[in-house]
């Protein structure tokens, strides 16, 4: 007999639609992943709904209709749109509090927590708008998961059909601001929760509380969470949930991510010819304006310029090791403080180092093919998707041991992996890395392992259907 589930996955982000980080890389792959492993037997239709940005961008996108959701005296119109991405339905929901915010994530949280708490009670009508029920809701990060809290308190106070409700957690440190009376002016009651006081009014923790399973982006992640220093206040809450918490790796869309297909590079090349590699790497130096040498380590950092990286940490071991022989390109926006650190370096340093701050997705495939070595001496590392596609590109990883850096790379076959989040700890690890950069044979040994790790979403996707699966069983 065949069996279909029906999930509806909601995001703030997937790419192709609108990205700003990681989570729209995760939204806009892993649901397609997860109706690719479909069989006759058991069929997965994933849905996706996204708010509907000003900045999305896609074609073929048609109105389906209007619905309304109270709100006090009132009522807010929804909009919502449908398209298509390879055969998965696509919802786009719009209305004045997502008009309102013009950036996918906003500075002013007050609007963000209009906006997203309007989205995720919209997103959750959403079905009975379109004539499909979902069995799972799937929400990601703080952004959508009132959706899940609201979905069980619809179930107990107006005796609402089972849905299951589970959130997968890209970065905990962010909880999404207090949305307690928001939720209340929408009719929503704030439960009796066991969260700590500070937590019951924030979406994440709510979601959290909620949910019927818990799924970090990695397994190291899932069990730092457990910890004082990463859980965020909610430590002994995640561990009493400990039953329903796990870790899924992440992947990355290894079709885009192929060196020898990537359109980008000037030389394509895979593991059978990585000879002509370093085309790429005198390529990199031209562009950027350093002294074109195949011989001297090109060291990179491809990054959103955050503390949660460590960026502070990479300046200070890159200027601690000026007298050695090296050259390095930093890539990355993000805290204005962090990108004149960043830009202080390549002045005092300007044949060395090089520091771009903006976002260039091709700029980035360039170096994860041209330059040596990434470094990524993450403060924590919820799962990291730099590491797996240097990787794939040849570029050997130097990471701090911490979530899915720890899980990803492993020490002197792989990479390079450190334990302390000190600047020390990463230019001892560097050092290590350009000492065996100079033994041609072991580099090349250590770039074909990495290049030979199978970093496709098909292993993550298999185990969120098996997820699915123990969720509906209940
Ligand atoms: C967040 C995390 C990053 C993770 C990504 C996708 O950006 O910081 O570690 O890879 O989400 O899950």
């Amino acid at each position: 007999m065949s069996q279909t589930i029906n999930v509806l996955f909601l995001a703030a982000e997937a790419d192709p639609f609108i990205k700003v980080g990681g989570l729209g890389d995760v939204a806009g792959s892993l649901p397609r992943a997860l109706r690719a492993i479909s069989t006759d037997d058991l069929k997965l239709d994933v849905r996706l709904v996204l708010p509907y940005h000003p900045a999305v961008k896609a074609d073929g996108i048609k109105p389906l209709g209007m619905f309304s959701i109270p709100r006090g005296q009132t009522e807010i119109q929804v909009e919502a749109f449908e398209t298509v991405l390879d055969g998965m339905p696509v919802y786009l929901i719009n209305g004045d509090p997502i008009r309102a915010n013009g950036s996918v994530y906003s500075l002013d949280s007050k609007l963000d927590a209009e906006k997203y708490t309007f989205f995720s009670l919209a997103a959750n009508e959403l079905p009975k708008h379109i004539n499909w029920l979902p069995d799972v809701i799937h929400a990601n990060d703080w952004h959508t998961a009132a959706s899940i809290y609201v979905s069980l308190t619809k179930r107990w106070e107006e005796g609402a059909r089972h849905v299951a409700g589970m959130i997968t957690l890209h970065n905990l440190p962010f909880m999404g601001p207090d949305i307690s009376a928001i939720l209340e002016s929408y009719g929503v009651k704030l439960a009796q929760t066991d969260l700590p006081d500070w937590a019951r009014v924030m979406p994440l923790p709510l979601g959290l509380w909620a949910s019927d399973a818990i799924v970090a982006v990695s397994p190291t992640y899932g069990n730092e969470i457990l910890e004082q220093e990463y859980g965020c206040g909610l430590d002994e809450f995640l561990k009493i949930r400990r039953e329903t918490l796990s870790g899924i790796l992440n992947g990355i869309d290894v079709a885009s991510f192929n060196p020898l297909e990537d359109s980008a590079l000037g030389v394509n090349f895979d593991s059978d010819s990585l000879e002509k590699r370093p085309v790429n790497k005198g390529l990199l130096q031209e562009r950027l304006g350093l002294p074109r040498d195949p011989d001297i380590p090109l060291l990179a950092m491809v990054s959103r310029m955050d503390i949660q990286k460590g960026v502070d940490l990479a300046l200070t071991a890159l200027k601690s090791m000026k007298n050695l022989n090296f050259q390095a390109i930093i890539l990355g926006t993000g805290d204005p403080k962090l990108e004149e650190a960043a830009m202080n370096i390549h002045k005092a340093f300007p044949e060395k180092i090089k520091v771009e701050t903006r976002y260039d997705a091709g700029l980035a495939r360039q170096i994860y093919a041209g330059s040596d070595m990434l470094l990524m001496p993450s403060r924590y590392e919820p799962c990291g998707l730099s590491q797996m596609i240097a990787m794939r590109y040849g570029c050997v990883p130097v990471v701090r041991a911490a979530g899915g850096l720890n899980d990803t790379v492993r020490n002197g076959e792989t990479g390079f992996v450190f334990e302390k989040p000190h600047h020390m700890s990463l230019m001892a690890s560097v050092k290590s890395a350009i000492i065996v950069y100079g033994d041609k044979e072991k580099w090349k040994k250590m770039q074909l392992a990495g290049m030979a790790q199978d970093f496709s979403w098909q292993n993550s996707a298999k185990q969120y259907l098996a997820l699915y699966q123990s969720l509906i069983k209940k």
